[in-house]
């Protein structure tokens, strides 16, 4: 093709002209399109190594670019800026992720802010924390989980964590049988299973109930919340529950078709719906929120057609949780970020790393954390729920 075909971009005036409006519409359409520019330089292939595909939020301020490119030799932990244990800690600082330091090398969490007492190593301080719970509230103590497999996850930790000779335990549909929870092997097993149903658990001993409520959407919550408030005897001492993951999921169309902003904001309404049942149940019991956590699957994949491979989808959908849910009441839980953050890049690069039956680490296993974590987020819940029935020093978590 020769410039006689088009002799007026030949003229010199009007081939600057050109350039310049050429340069203009470019400008316009990516301020127009400035969110999808990072989705489209990745279908592209043209995208920074998997892991910086994360959100890496500067954890502390402490992690900076360099910090972030250098996380594979796993060199520095993440810190909290913070005196050792102040006197008189604030409620609930064992969900508060800048109150730990969080150590690459054994994959632990340190809280700085407030003493953590350790409840892994044996159910007995569980057992007299319930028995204490009942004698000052004179009722029985009942713990709700709810939500999807991360919470069961929580929930089979809880089970091995107090299993006691009087703990038994039953699957409300497939099994409908109760089993006998004071024996390791068995409550282990639930670790295996992926049961979408309710699981009871009862302690007659010292009449505690732990139940886990399948809800991955978070539809049935309102409903399950007017029952519990009903009744006082009724209402739950401690409601955990999350989402966001299945909400991720549900709304892949969206996220395709308006973009992962849509789609989020199709997760505020849902939350939003909520709110008037969440602020009525924090008003009368303990409520906490579990953020989700990075998995490995969303710090891999390339592809970001798929919502539930974006790691910035979950900064976004916690980001809109956290905004919807302040002012509720609801403990927002975002200590077990990092935790997961770490154990992902392990993840990578070990991707076989597993350990059976415990599964503390469970690399192949790329949608949810290994039991390494979750045996300390069950031992945040347990700090904050019973270290103000066990007369500890003023410097433990309240
Ligand atoms: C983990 O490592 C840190 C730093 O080396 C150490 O201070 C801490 O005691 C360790 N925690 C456990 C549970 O081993
Ligand atoms: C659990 O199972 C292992 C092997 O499967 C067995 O050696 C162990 O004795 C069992 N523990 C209990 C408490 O039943
Ligand atoms: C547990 O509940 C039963 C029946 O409701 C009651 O008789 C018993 O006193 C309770 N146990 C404790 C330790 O409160
Ligand atoms: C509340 O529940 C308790 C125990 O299930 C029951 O004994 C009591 O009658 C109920 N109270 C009301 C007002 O329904
Ligand atoms: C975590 O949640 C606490 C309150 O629950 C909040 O003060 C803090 O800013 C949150 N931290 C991050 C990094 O989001």
């Amino acid at each position: 093709m020769t410039s006689r075909n088009y002799p007026f971009i030949n003229t010199p005036t009007l081939r600057i002209w050109f350039l310049v409006v050429l340069g203009i519409i470019i400008i316009i359409m990516a301020v127009l399109y400035r969110d999808s520019i990072p989705r489209f330089l990745s279908t592209a292939g043209l995208v920074l190594p998997p892991v910086h595909q994360v959100p890496l939020r500067n954890y502390n301020g402490l992690l900076n670019k360099q910090q972030q490119q250098q996380q594979h030799t796993r060199t520095k932990p993440f810190q909290a800026n913070v005196k050792k244990y102040s006197s008189h800690p604030e409620p609930h600082q064992v969900y508060w992720e800048k109150c730990y330091v969080y150590h690459p090398e054994n994959f632990t969490a340190e809280n700085r802010c407030c003493r953590m007492h350790d409840y892994t190593s044996s159910p007995l301080a569980f057992h007299t924390c319930i028995q204490k719970d009942l004698d000052v509230n004179n009722r029985d103590v009942k713990w709700m989980l709810v939500g999807d497999s991360h919470m069961r996850y929580l929930f089979s930790d809880l089970l091995t964590t107090i299993s006691g000779p009087h703990l038994k335990f039953m699957l409300t549909k497939s099994e409908r049988v109760w089993k006998d929870g004071s024996n390791i092997n068995t409550t282990m097993s639930i670790r295996a299973k992926a049961q979408h149903e309710k699981i009871v658990a009862i302690d007659d001993h010292i009449n505690f109930t732990l139940t886990f409520h399948w809800d991955h959407l978070l539809n049935r919550l309102p409903r399950m919340a007017n029952e519990w408030l009903k009744n006082s005897t009724q209402t739950p001492s401690l409601i955990v529950f999350s989402g966001a993951l299945h909400n991720i999921i549900q709304a892949q169309k969206l996220y395709i078709t308006g973009g992962p902003k849509a789609a989020a904001q199709q997760y505020r309404q849902h939350l939003l719906q909520l709110r008037p049942s969440l602020v009525r149940l924090a008003a009368s019991t303990r409520v906490v929120f579990k953020l989700v956590d990075h998995l490995w699957q969303t710090m891999l994949r390339k592809e970001t057609q798929n919502a539930v491979h974006d790691g910035w989808n979950y900064a976004l959908f916690n980001e809109v949780a956290v905004d919807v849910l302040s002012g509720t009441g609801v403990v927002i839980w975002n200590s077990t970020l990092p935790m997961s953050y770490l154990y992902a890049l392990e993840c990578i690069r070990s991707p076989h790393r597993r350990t059976l039956p415990s599964r503390h680490w469970n690399c192949p296993d790329t949608v949810h954390v290994g039991y390494i974590l979750v045996s300390q987020y069950t031992n945040m819940v347990l700090n904050d729920y019973c270290n103000r029935f066990l007369g500890f020093g003023e410097e433990y978590c309240l």
